[in-house]
């Protein structure tokens, strides 16, 4: 990989569906050092750019390239190793199964669902070390689907994480956790992205407050139209907030972290 390079780059993105325009001429730029959330209206087309981003999805027109390769050149499954993603849906992947945390953490060295390869005790370690960085190694030998949700989720970060993935992509990851868990998993991330071999993260939600101070840059959509990107603190206006969704709002930053509050209710008709 060049380092200079940047770590995504999306450049004139169409993708169109059944004569419905998904994501309409959307370009973006991440750089290393960057973390950045993605936020919009629910079906604005948030999982649709990731999914061109890990290959799963094609556009209709337009390039993608993610970590130095561009796409339609590279080998997509081999890239996918250095991707690490965490989803809700991934979470009903293991609903079903009967492995242990650290086997569902060490699977995510091989990008499966289940282990069909040998485990060293190197993989071993490494889960081990990842369950520790969340606190929550006693939970190693636990059967994944009798973990609460937060611990669940955290079990995934790790999983993410097992083959130090260059990129991070982060689709809801709170979704379903109580205040608490869901401030333990701020804080988990949190620490994480500080450390310095901390992978590139893209961080979806429908709640800003989520964007803890480790992003740096937003990038919000409405109905596949990118309204603004950029630094944080210059996109998360009210202005631009209420082009998104489409509700009034007011923003207040505190601890670093922007707080949205409805000006006034939506009526019908
Ligand atoms: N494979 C597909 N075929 C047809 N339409 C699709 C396909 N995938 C997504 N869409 C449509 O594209 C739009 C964007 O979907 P997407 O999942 O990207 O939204 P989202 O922003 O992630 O929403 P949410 O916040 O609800 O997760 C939706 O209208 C969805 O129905
Ligand atoms: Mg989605």
């Amino acid at each position: 990989m060049n380092q200079d390079k940047p770590i995504i780059t999306l450049n004139k993105i169409n993708w169109r569906r059944k004569g419905k325009t998904i994501l309409n001429e959307v370009s973006w730029e991440v750089q290393a050092g960057e973390h950045w959330a993605l936020l919009g209206l629910n079906g604005s087309g948030k999982t649709s750019m990731l999914k061109m981003i890990t290959g799963y999805q094609w556009p209709s027109s337009g390039e993608v390239s993610v970590l130095g390769n561009v796409f339609g050149k590279t080998n997509i499954p081999e890239l996918r190793k250095s991707i690490g993603w965490v989803s809700s849906s991934l979470d009903q992947e293991y609903q079903t199964r009967a492995d242990s945390a650290i086997e569902v953490v060490i699977s995510g060295r091989f990008a499966s669902i289940g282990i069909y390869d040998e485990i060293t005790d190197d993989d071993r370690s490494k889960a081990m070390e990842l369950l520790g960085q969340f606190r929550i190694k006693q939970l190693a030998n636990q059967l994944i689907h009798t973990l609460s949700q937060g611990e669940k989720r955290k079990v995934m970060l790790a999983r993410a994480l097992m083959s130090s993935p260059k990129l991070l992509v982060l689709d809801e990851p709170c979704n379903g956790l109580d205040i608490h868990a869901k401030e333990e998993l701020l804080a988990a991330i949190e620490n994480m992205a500080d450390s310095p071999v901390a992978p590139t993260i893209i961080y979806v939600t429908h709640h800003i407050e989520e964007i803890v101070p480790s992003l740096t840059h937003a990038l919000l959509i409405n109905s596949g139209n990118v309204v603004a990107k950029g630094e944080k603190k210059e996109v998360l206006t009210e202005d631009i907030l209420e082009k998104t969704f489409q509700v009034p709002v007011t923003v207040k930053w505190e601890n670093e972290r922007p707080w949205i509050r409805i000006k006034s209710f939506l009526t019908q008709g």
